[in-house]
């Protein structure tokens, strides 16, 4: 489909499925040249679900996976106020921690989960996402893994959504206003 409705919005395709997963399969090798020993992923709910699922299926080495859940968004635009919903249920002591997020927009999001698990004493916390806007971030923190850069503009899809619907779309939708 090139142009979806959900709620009151109409997006248009952006990056479509088989495109995302070249780069998903790319991101994978790179996570195993740099870790010789397993890591353990910590999967930011909801939007991330997707890329998650499909990134440690193309790892070809151990792993452990996570889930922690924040909120931030509520429509088109970040609250700002990030709230822990549900935090990870698992130890992280001594290990090696991926974080894998769905966008990484402003850049609180990241930058509070960060903070909070290295109050878990884990080995070290890297960062893996699946989209970055560069022109939206206001943090100086590394930004390990990345698939695509993108401009200022919402996505659906591929996991994300607008006030919870488009999360099971294949493909990554964008709304231009
Ligand atoms: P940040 O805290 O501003 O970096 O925003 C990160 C979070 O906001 C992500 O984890 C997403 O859940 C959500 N978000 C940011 N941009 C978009 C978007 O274009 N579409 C859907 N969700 C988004
Ligand atoms: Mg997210």
């Amino acid at each position: 489909m090139t142009m979806i409705q959900l709620h009151d919005k109409t997006f248009n395709i952006y990056i479509p499925h088989d495109k995302i997963q070249n780069r998903v399969k790319a991101i994978a090798t790179e996570i195993q040249l740099n870790h010789a020993i397993p890591v353990h992923f910590v999967v930011v709910l909801n939007g991330a679900f997707m890329f998650a699922s499909d990134l440690v299926k193309a790892l070809e080495m151990h792993c452990k996976v996570s889930f922690i859940k924040v909120s931030s968004y509520e429509g088109l635009e970040s609250t700002g106020v990030i709230k822990l919903k549900t935090d990870l249920a698992t130890d992280i002591k001594g290990e090696h921690v991926i974080i894998i997020e769905d966008i990484i927009d402003s850049g609180n999001t990241v930058e509070f989960l960060m903070r909070h698990l290295s109050t878990k004493s884990p080995k070290s916390v890297e960062v893996c996402t699946l989209l970055f806007k560069p022109d939206a971030f206001q943090k100086n923190y590394q930004i390990d893994y990345c698939a695509f850069e993108i401009p200022n503009d919402f996505v659906v899809g591929y996991g994300m959504d607008y006030n919870q619907m488009g999360r099971n779309l294949k493909d990554l939708y964008v709304y231009k206003s």
